[in-house]
């Protein structure tokens, strides 16, 4: 009798043991749930990149805000150009593309993700950005949501503004109302080049003797040295109009070659100053993407 008593007693234990370690792994996986949960909305500050070190000035500053703008959040970085990465790679640095960066926060257990677009305009790789950074709030297992934030120039607001903070800020304070100032935009095949015409337009209205030009689209270089020929004007301020001042704001528009904006015109005979400055590198102007990320945040 006592013999089966111990026997149930160990039956007992054996079957109490059994349910505490299931609920021991159920109370793991609710752990990891909760851990998983924890680790809140993640940022992913996208950019087109550099490889050019002195720029990298632009992206320390951006991050300098987004951090403060968001103490202890996870900020992690993507480059869209793929040219870029791979120039980076070869000398050692590692810088994930969009799609790369946000399987990794996927794979570390985020599952929110507001996607910062650090691009000028709403164009080709911003809306690629855009597109797929939205499936993986689709995917199965994905991320609960996912929200990608505008670049800078989406509003007659923010294109105004910008203008202004390179007027007040960026050109140098030395310049005279009769120096030009000649903004340096990439330009696009997009439709959204259409916005630099824009910019052109509100930037004459600002100031007659400030222009905007772009690299790869309207209006073009030629057009603006015209311009700038008919006014008589005899010296101007190059500013790129990019979000970092890399390869295209140290050849195209400041190198000593021919077909630079400098040479260019130097050959109409127009004493160019470059600003080697990229807009990001200025606070206030890193702050309107900020802005605009806040309200990706908002969204989460
Ligand atoms: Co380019």
């Amino acid at each position: 009798m006592w013999r089966i008593l111990m026997r149930r007693q160990w039956l007992i234990v054996l079957c109490a043991a059994f349910a505490l370690s299931g609920f021991l792994v159920q109370g793991g996986h609710a752990a990891d749930k909760a851990a998983k949960d924890k680790k809140g909305p993640a940022i992913l500050l996208v950019t087109f990149g550099t490889s050019v070190e002195s720029a990298q000035g632009s992206f320390r500053t951006i991050e300098r805000r987004v951090k403060a703008a968001f103490p202890g959040t996870e900020v992690r970085w993507a480059y869209t150009s793929k040219i870029i990465r791979q120039k980076l790679a070869k000398e050692g640095v590692a810088i994930d593309s969009p799609e790369m960066a946000l399987a990794r926060l996927m794979e570390d257990g985020y599952t929110k993700v507001a996607v910062q677009s650090l691009h000028m305009i709403p164009g080709a790789e911003f809306h690629e950005v855009n597109i797929n950074a939205r499936l993986f709030e689709q995917m199965s297992g994905g991320f609960d949501k996912v929200t990608v934030s505008w670049p800078l120039l989406v509003s007659n607001e923010t294109m105004e503004k910008t203008l202004k903070e390179v007027l007040t800020r960026v050109v140098p304070k030395e310049r005279r109302s009769t120096d030009a100032v000649v903004l340096m935009g990439h330009g696009t095949h997009h439709p959204s080049d259409a916005i630099y015409s824009a910019l052109m337009y509100m930037a004459q209205k600002m100031d007659p003797n400030l222009f905007v030009g772009t690299v790869e689209g309207a209006p073009s270089f030629d057009e603006i040295k015209e311009m700038l020929v008919e006014k008589k004007i005899r010296k101007a301020y190059l500013v790129p109009f990019m979000t970092v001042a890399g390869d295209h704001a140290m050849n195209d528009m400041a190198g000593d070659e021919p077909d630079s904006w400098k040479s260019g015109l130097a050959g109409a005979g127009i004493e160019a100053v470059p600003v080697m400055k990229g807009l990001a590198e200025f606070p206030a102007i890193a702050d309107m993407w900020v802005e605009q990320l806040k309200k990706a945040m908002a969204e989460l």
